[in-house]
């Protein structure tokens, strides 16, 4: 086994973009055995970022698609562990805190191969959010954590972890200073709603939060279209479907499209004079590139943004009331903020590091 490839493992649109930076950089030291759960499918989640990031095929692909918490986390532990039990993975790799992350997890420590893991030591407090539990198990079992910040890395040693902490930096850091010069302008995209040089909000949406509750999300569209400025939401399906049950559509500021590739939302980002979101990976891209958000969120995970005077949290059932008032206000205020919290965007190197200090400590 400790001359078996590297496995790494991913299944959502942060994912594979994530994946992109790690691939590439465990490539050039080790065999790999890369596996795509397909927790995302839609080519908009999925394929479109392999091709512009050049991600290679997946050595498998498990087809788990959508379903309840428990149907999906099953599904990704058995086939991951079946891949696991025929390729011997010398170590597996997982990211983050979805549903694939932690199924592929467990079916790593089950078999007792090593196992790593990406964006260790958040914590939202939340324990009715699915990817707080994930994240914690898998934090819980990891041989190596692999933590974005020095506070998440602390908060690893105040948990008496069992594995080894390495304080790494965010390898969406990575991704995104690597492709920033490929970031395509919003006058340029396919779709894109507004006029060229007209000012707007970029908006994404798709936490639980909002999708499943019919009077967050009603009032929330609601302060979008009253906003001071133009808004553009690039639909996440989950959140297309739940406005499309409740008939919410487009209307007075608000402009919903397509999701976007990489490029077209590093874009938008870049050039929006402010970000509306409830995603984790939108909110530190914002802090990186200099662009004002709110968060619609009771808590963030990367609350180093909010400390720092990048974002502002508004808790998602009182969006209707505190999102308009809240983004005047974010508007205001001077746009320069200390973006150093998650490293310096080498995160892949130090991953890859960490990983080899691992598996020769174990030979
Ligand atoms: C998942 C992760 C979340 C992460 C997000 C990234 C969990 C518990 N949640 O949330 O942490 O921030 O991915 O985007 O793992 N759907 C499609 N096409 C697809 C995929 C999904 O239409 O290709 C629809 C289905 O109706 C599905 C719903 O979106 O039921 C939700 O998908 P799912 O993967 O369960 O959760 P996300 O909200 O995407
Ligand atoms: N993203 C994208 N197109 C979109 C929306 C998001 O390429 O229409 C990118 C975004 O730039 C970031 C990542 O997807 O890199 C964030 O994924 P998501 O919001 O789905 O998940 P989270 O980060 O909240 O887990």
């Amino acid at each position: 086994m400790k001359h078996g490839p590297l496995a790494i493992c991913y299944g959502t649109r942060p994912q594979v973009i994530k994946a992109s930076m790690l691939i590439e950089a465990s490539a050039k030291l080790w065999p790999l055995v890369t596996v795509d759960t397909g927790q995302h499918y839609d080519y908009s989640l999925n394929e479109l970022f392999y091709e512009q990031l050049g991600v290679r095929k997946p050595d498998h692909f498990l087809e788990v698609g959508s379903g309840a918490h428990a149907v999906q986390t099953a599904h990704v532990l058995t086939r991951a562990a079946t891949v696991f039990e025929a390729a011997k993975p010398r170590a597996v790799v997982v990211i983050g805190d979805t549903n694939s992350t932690l199924g592929c997890a467990l079916a790593a420590v089950q078999l007792r191969i090593p196992m790593v893991h990406v964006e260790a030591g958040l914590r939202s407090n939340d324990r009715a959010m699915a990817e707080e539990i994930n994240r914690r198990v898998v934090d819980s079992v990891a041989d190596l954590l692999c933590a974005p910040s020095a506070a998440a890395s602390a908060q690893l040693e105040l948990e008496h972890q069992w594995g080894v902490i390495a304080n790494t930096g965010d390898i969406a850091h990575d991704v995104l200073r690597r492709n920033l010069a490929r970031a395509i302008a919003p006058a340029n995209v396919k779709g894109w709603p507004l006029k060229a040089g007209e000012k707007f909000a970029i908006a994404t949406l798709h936490r639980a939060e909002l999708t499943g509750s019919a009077e967050s999300l009603t009032a929330m569209i609601g302060a979008l279209r009253g906003l001071p400025l133009p808004v553009v939401l690039p639909a996440h399906p989950r959140v297309r479907d739940a406005l499309a049950k409740l008939g919410l559509t487009s209307g007075g500021m608000l402009h919903i499209m397509s999701p976007l590739g990489y490029f077209e939302m590093i874009g938008a980002i870049r050039d929006a004079a402010i970000v509306i979101t409830d995603s984790g990976g939108v909110q530190r891209e914002a802090y990186w590139m200099g662009t004002k958000c709110v968060t619609i969120r009771t808590e963030t995970e990367w609350h180093e943004t909010v400390a720092l005077g990048a974002n502002t949290l508004v808790a998602p059932a009182r969006a209707g009331v505190e999102l308009v008032p809240a983004v005047k206000k974010r508007l205001a205020t001077d746009g320069t903020w200390d973006n150093g919290a998650y490293g310096a965007g080498d995160a892949a190197v130090r991953i890859t590091d960490a990983i080899g200090a691992m598996v020769r400590a174990r030979v």
